[in-house]
């Protein structure tokens, strides 16, 4: 029988790779497990208990927000600043940055960006939503309240990222810049289990991501390229295969195991899409470069790259298999130019 090795175990020996470390960035993602497990109970519970609705609130982006959100919102807060190793926080749910004004926050070493819960409009109707997070060494000294600086960094800066799924098993999936790997609840035991090492995504993905129903507004080089992924093709295998969830974790995890493209472009009203660069491409653009994919906005530039100036700023992201993405890429250069700033008019 193959032995079991749990995510804190994994950890522990994990540490060894980094030789000068000592332990913090280990505590800290212990303690995102843990805050995982108690989310994910919750999830699991949504459908029975009265937890389920919309608060009559917004988020500062406009978007409503329901009490799942605000729960696994409150849960990782308060499981991050109770690990005694973070100065400070970014939530997609708050505007400003989160910190405590405790010595032992100030003298912590690094700050965390979180999508507490993504996908939330799935949650009535028992779809997988995740947690995403991305952690940062601050740049400010330590013993000080953290700024604005510590968390607009380049995505390169990271030095931890993942996230949690909560699907038909509850997943957490993390890189540290050595490889990916994937750990799978074990409900019986409450142990996150090793369960995908060193996960490689395919360099030639067969399945594209994107929601269609935006096709008109999307520029002429992004609808050329889904009118390519439809149109038949023995060679190369097409028409590829149409995959969309609207949880954001969802498609990025199953395009992951199995190749294919994940892609919110700029729209007319959006002329940088939806997705936001702290919360939700940084992560991901870490963990599938990791993985042996790619990840770009609209302009091809690297998402790792783009030095942020806003909290919330958004940003295009096409993200997944080398092949696809250099597809899409391929498109846009010919037909919107090499800069291609907005979405079609
Ligand atoms: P969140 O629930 O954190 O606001 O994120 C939702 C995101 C992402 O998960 C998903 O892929 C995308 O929004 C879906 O947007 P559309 O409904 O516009 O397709
Ligand atoms: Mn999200
Ligand atoms: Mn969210």
């Amino acid at each position: 029988m193959n032995k079991i090795i749990t995510l804190n175990e994994f950890i522990i020996q994990r540490q060894a790779d980094f030789p000068y470390a000592k332990g913090e960035l280990s505590r800290l993602l212990t303690h995102i497990g843990l805050a995982a497990k108690v989310v994910n109970r919750e999830v699991n519970q949504a459908g029975l208990v009265d937890i389920l609705g919309s608060l009559e609130k917004t988020n500062i982006q406009g978007e409503e927000v329901k009490k799942l959100d605000v729960f696994a919102n409150e849960r990782f807060i308060n499981a991050m600043f109770g690990s005694s190793e973070i100065a400070g926080m970014a939530t997609e749910e708050r505007a400003d940055i989160i910190f405590d004004d405790t010595e032992m926050a100030k003298n912590a070493k690094y700050v965390l960006c979180l999508d507490p819960l993504d996908g939330s409009s799935n949650i009535d109707v028992n779809v997988s939503i995740g947690t995403i997070f991305s952690i940062y060494r601050r740049i400010t000294p330590r013993g000080h309240k953290p700024e604005l600086e510590d968390f607009l960094q380049e995505g390169t800066k990271q030095v931890a990222a993942g996230y949690i799924i909560y699907g038909s098993s509850t997943m957490l999936v993390y890189t540290t810049g050595r490889g990916v790997n994937g750990f799978t609840l074990d409900p019986s035991i409450g142990e996150f289990c090793l369960s995908h090492q060193d996960i490689k995504t395919p360099l030639i993905g067969k399945i594209y991501s994107v929601n269609e129903s935006y096709y008109h507004s999307f520029s002429k080089g992004v609808r050329k390229f889904i009118d390519y992924c439809k149109e038949p093709d023995k060679e190369s295998g097409r028409p590829y295969t149409a995959r969309y969830i609207g949880s954001l974790v969802a498609d990025f995890h199953r395009n992951l195991l199995k190749g294919g493209i994940y892609m919110y472009p700029a729209t007319k009203k959006h002329p940088n899409g939806k997705l936001r660069l702290l919360y939700e491409a940084n992560p991901m653009a870490f963990i599938v470069e990791q993985a042996g994919g790619m990840a770009v906005d609209q302009k091809g530039q690297r998402i790792l790259d783009i030095k942020p100036t806003e909290l919330h700023q958004r940003v295009p992201l096409f993200i997944g298999s080398r092949n696809m993405v250099e597809q899409v890429m391929q498109f846009i250069e010919q037909e919107d130019g090499i800069l291609p700033e907005n979405g079609n008019d």
